[in-house]
């Protein structure tokens, strides 16, 4: 790593999803112990930092995106104590840890929104965002996420409707009130101040809200308005968030901006004075086809490098299928790691994509999630016994399938795994300073491939991805060794000009 850039920068960050990763309790649900147990595992793969989505206190409404303590790990998880516990651990291997911030809105069972419901004289009614009006007429067509209709509730004791973007029991905070700011960056400081070495920030682009809340245009009638909510008032927000984290040395601010057009991500980074990193999901949602990918990192390039800010990859999360399941092969899997880990900028993996897991089956009686994202969910099998290393015998979703061979142990054990795949790649990246620092220059290639190289001084690598299902003739100048094959084929060897169907390649320049 370079000393004079952000630990950040070169970072690979892996993401948890508590629920999901690995139960010690008994009760089929994923712990803050169980990721502490299994660190081993994130060491032995070569990630950087692990990113823990919510394990605040929550009704669960939406699985921990709806916070009623932001100060307090919820029972389901553990405890402070148990959270300071792995903190330390996985600071001790080096791994650094990023927990998740929802700022846009709290659990209708947080006291700040019990009390601003309980009066409309309450001195926290202005915390939330409440409008006038008759229960039949929402005050605007706003439509909220997840649920079929508006962004509105209709409080009946109070006689007024307030805003939420996603469900009725995530009411949006009201980041207009100075109150609120303070509230909420008292939240910051108190992880910052346990140790924590970031953020990721839910929803940050919803925090600012349009003066009059006016009607979308007809034509948006039907979309959500948190993939579309954009106000220039956001950024003030977000400045005030970015002194506090910068108030601590060496700290992290990564913003989920879900607004699916790189130009609208970009400002989010400001001038050096908003996010550190932001997420730009236009490349999640491209096809596997090359065409479709150099225009997502083109526009990634012409949208950020003019702002300095530094870009980020992510195949798969918590709230989209995975990309295995979207892909449709192993193969396809393989070759979109070989990507995702050799782009310019920070990649971000969702644990069990290291397994190529696909979204589990979810029979209609075992779904749960008001958002349908219930398949990519599923527990990650740590064995091939019959509770894959769980301790109860029964986990929370159903097991994603061949979980009795894609499980961490078994695949673990075969050199020619996807999972070894990843832990080459990760090597890779360590030992290259162009894989992880190095500009991104395009090179031309045959239809069906995304060529590049990376380049940093006197380091060179080249990638070569086949999007193609079938071989394909790449001739490069020069002698070339092939670091890493996503099918494992002819690794060390010289490369011998020519790819096989869905299969990427990174080389090196062939030594002597
Ligand atoms: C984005 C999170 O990733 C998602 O899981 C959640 O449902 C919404 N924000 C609301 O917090």
């Amino acid at each position: 790593m370079s000393a004079t850039e952000p630990w950040w920068k070169s970072a690979v960050v892996y993401q948890i999803y508590p629920r999901s990763f690995c139960d010690m309790t008994g009760n089929g649900i994923g712990d803050l112990e169980g990721i502490r147990r299994h660190l081993d595992h994130l060491q032995w793969l070569g990630v950087d930092a692990i990113w823990i989505s919510p394990f605040f206190r929550s009704p669960m409404k939406d699985y921990g995106y709806d916070v009623s303590d932001y100060c307090d790990v919820d029972p389901l998880f553990g405890t402070l104590a148990d959270f300071d516990r792995l903190l330390a651990d996985a600071h001790a291997r080096g791994l650094r840890v990023v927990i998740d911030w929802v700022p846009n809105h709290t659990s209708d069972r947080h006291p700040w929104f019990v009390a601003s419901r309980s009066s409309r004289r309450s001195a926290k009614r202005d915390w939330y965002i409440w409008r006038d009006g008759t229960p039949d007429r929402p005050p605007n067509n706003w439509k909220g996420a997840f649920i079929d209709g508006p962004a509105w509730t209709w409080d009946h004791a109070s006689g007024q409707w307030y805003l939420h973007f996603f469900l009725p029991e995530q009411p949006d905070l009201n980041w207009a009130n100075p109150e609120v700011v303070a509230a909420m960056h008292a939240t910051l400081r108190f992880w910052l101040d346990r140790g924590v070495d970031g953020f990721r920030m839910d929803v940050i682009h919803g925090l600012g809200k349009p003066a009059g809340l006016p009607d979308h245009p007809p034509e948006l009638a039907a979309v959500w308005r948190c993939v579309v909510n954009d106000e220039p008032i956001t950024h003030d927000y977000v400045r005030g968030i970015r002194s506090v984290i910068d108030e601590y040395p060496d700290r992290l601010m990564l913003g989920e901006v879900f607004l699916l057009d790189t130009a609208r991500v970009a400002p989010y980074y400001g001038s050096g004075d908003e996010l550190q990193l932001a997420f730009n999901f236009p490349p999640l949602f491209a096809p596997w086809n090359a065409r479709a990918w150099r225009r997502a990192v083109d526009s990634v390039v012409s949208e950020l490098d003019p702002r300095d800010a530094w870009p980020t990859w992510v195949l798969s999360n918590h709230d989209q299928p995975r990309h295995r399941t979207r892909y449709g092969t192993e193969a396809r899997a393989r070759a979109a790691a070989v990507l995702l880990l050799t782009l310019r900028g920070t990649p971000f993996l969702y644990a069990g994509e290291e397994l190529g897991l696909e979204d589990a089956v979810v029979p209609e009686v075992r779904r749960l999630d008001p958002g349908g994202r219930d398949g990519c969910r599923a527990p990650i099998p740590w064995d091939a016994g019959a509770t894959h290393g769980w301790a109860g015998d029964r986990a929370w979703l159903p097991w994603p399938p061949e979980a009795e061979r894609r499980n961490v142990e078994t695949l673990a054990r075969e050199r020619t795994s996807i999972l070894h795949l990843y832990r080459r790649l990760l090597t890779a990246r360590r030992r290259s300073s162009a894989l992880r620092l190095g500009a991104w220059r395009p090179i031309a290639s045959p239809d069906g491939v995304l060529a590049y190289a990376r380049e940093r001084a006197e380091d060179r690598r080249i990638v070569l991805v086949n999007f193609a299902s079938s071989p394909v003739d790449a001739r490069l100048e020069g002698e070339l060794t092939v670091e890493a094959a996503s099918d494992g084929a002819g690794e060390g060897e010289r490369f011998r000009d020519r790819l096989g169907p869905d299969q990427a390649v990174l080389l090196r320049p062939a030594i002597g």
